[in-house]
């Protein structure tokens, strides 16, 4: 394969806008016929007119866009979906069809599908009848594998590639946690001023407020993942602020995985930053009571969406306006989808995308941490599947699938505390996508604290005679807090 040369990489990056806006409108067709075609594969014969139908489809939009563009590569990075060197953005409509592409492919140790302008539909078929047919394989050996298969029928139209090693190196992976903890550290701080002058009677500066969005946003698109290691370092007595803060980095990573534009995220951010801002006119000490609650107490924390309405409302009369969004996200963030929640409303109505993404990280955040009056939190992985399986949440399915795609994977390099108390890092990501929550781990220390010396490695996903996980993951932890030095055990 060519080694992709400086003057290469140059000529990607010009690639004239036009030509991304043209890969992102015929890339989707691309991807959704790949995904029709792999359906019609799974569920009819192969004479099958449906089969044939999609096939000839898939190979003429290949086709067009080999002509068009001169290449066509599709790349599985992560948790996203290139055509050549343009991004594909996911969004509802196509979720389904992206997520289970990328699962198969990952299945498959496939990273690469290079098309050329002579794919036959005979080339899909064969391709596509084998990537799926996953089974428990060696996804290298099983790439090995297809490879063999097109080679042996003669077919040079389509090439396979592992995928891309994305690990950075420790240096640059440090500098990026670095700059994650300092987002973090100056929005928590900066919500603090914000939330302490609403408490006052002051009227805080929105400008403040947009420049922790902006801040987080920012950080988001870069690089995600730091940021939400850190929504999982708590503090308790600063859970106001962190909350804010956390369900702003939940709702903006959502969002994007959902396909949302800069500027909506921007938008989305500041409406689940301001979200329960409602509560900075109820009384501390209702708010942090950690038992007992009257009727009354009860009632005056319902009311906090429509004082948050309020409280934005006020905001208004500044320069820099706060988007009625905000408010909307404000007022309908306990609504629920079937209306259910609070506040009641007695006209139908339909939740907004926006509120029902803030929901989520209001719910999730607000499960997993420690709080007055619960001291042990939540597991993530039991608080997202209550979120995903009982609909007296209220959650949108959809949006939940999404979340969980994003949280489910525990970075390399990250520490966890296993529900056997012992201390472990994550050495792999576990590829299957059902799977994401229990990745390869290397422990560290025992249930007692003693450093385990070598760390023993084991696979979470692994579940004993009975179908039980001997191990979960609780929680991410700080390293700096327990002396770990993640480089350690990390090759
Ligand atoms: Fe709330
Ligand atoms: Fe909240």
């Amino acid at each position: 394969m060519q080694v992709a040369t400086a003057t290469g990489e140059r000529a990607k990056n010009r690639t004239s806008d036009s030509s991304t806006a043209y890969l992102r409108r015929r890339g989707r067709d691309f991807i959704i016929s790949l995904y029709g075609t792999l359906r019609a594969i799974k569920l009819y014969p192969v004479a099958h007119t449906a089969v044939q139908r999609s096939l000839s489809e898939l190979s003429g939009i290949a086709r067009e866009i080999v002509t068009r563009e001169k290449e066509l590569d599709l790349r599985f990075s992560g948790e996203f979906l290139f055509i050549n060197s343009t991004r594909l953005r996911l969004d509802l409509t196509n979720y389904a069809s992206f997520g289970y592409l990328l699962r198969i492919c990952r299945e498959s140790g496939i990273g690469l599908i290079r098309v050329g302008a002579d794919a036959t539909d005979r080339a899909w078929l064969v391709l596509l009848s084998q990537v799926d047919n996953a089974s428990g394989d060696d996804p290298d050996a099983r790439r090995d594998g297809i490879i063999h298969r097109l080679a042996d029928a003669g077919l040079s139209s389509i090439e396979l590639g592992p995928p891309q090693d994305d690990q950075v190196d420790a240096e640059q992976g440090q500098q990026l946690r670095d700059a994650a903890n300092h987002t973090y550290t100056r929005s928590v701080a900066l919500t603090r001023d914000v939330i302490n002058s609403v408490r006052l009677g002051r009227v805080p500066s929105i400008r403040k407020i947009k420049r922790v969005v902006q801040g987080i946003v920012d950080q988001i698109l870069n690089e995600e993942t730091s940021l939400i290691g850190l929504t999982t370092i708590r503090d308790y007595d600063d859970y106001t602020f962190t909350h804010s803060v956390n369900v702003c980095i939940f709702s903006v990573a959502l969002g994007r995985r959902l396909g949302m534009s800069k500027l909506q995220l921007f938008d989305l951010g500041l409406s689940a930053l301001m979200h329960d801002i409602g509560k900075s006119r109820i009384s501390v000490g209702i708010l942090r009571k950690s038992e007992d609650l009257s009727e009354d107490d009860w009632r005056g924390i319902a009311a906090h969406p429509w004082l948050g309405v309020l409280v934005l409302f006020q905001l208004k009369g500044q320069q820099e306006e706060v988007s009625y969004r905000a408010m909307t996200v404000a007022y309908e963030h306990h609504m629920r989808n079937d209306l259910s929640g609070y506040p009641q409303v007695v006209r139908p109505r339909t939740i907004s995308m926006t509120s029902k993404i803030v929901a989520i990280a209001d719910g999730y955040d607000a499960a997993t941490s420690r709080r007055a009056y619960r001291t042990v939190p939540y597991s993530p992985a039991a608080v997202l599947q209550e979120m995903r399986d009982n609909p007296r949440r209220g959650m949108d399915p959809v949006v939940v699938k999404a979340f969980i795609n994003l949280l489910g994977i525990y970075p390399v390099g990250t520490l966890v505390v296993l529900d056997t108390f012992e201390l472990a890092v994550v050495s792999a990501a576990n590829s299957r996508l059902d799977a994401l929550s229990r990745p390869m781990v290397k422990i560290v220390s025992d249930a007692q604290g003693n450093v385990v010396v070598p760390p023993v490695e084991v696979d979470l996903a692994q579940a004993d005679g009975n179908g039980d996980y001997p191990r979960t993951i609780i929680k991410t932890a700080d390293p700096d807090r327990y002396g770990i030095n993640i480089g350690d055990y990390i090759v």
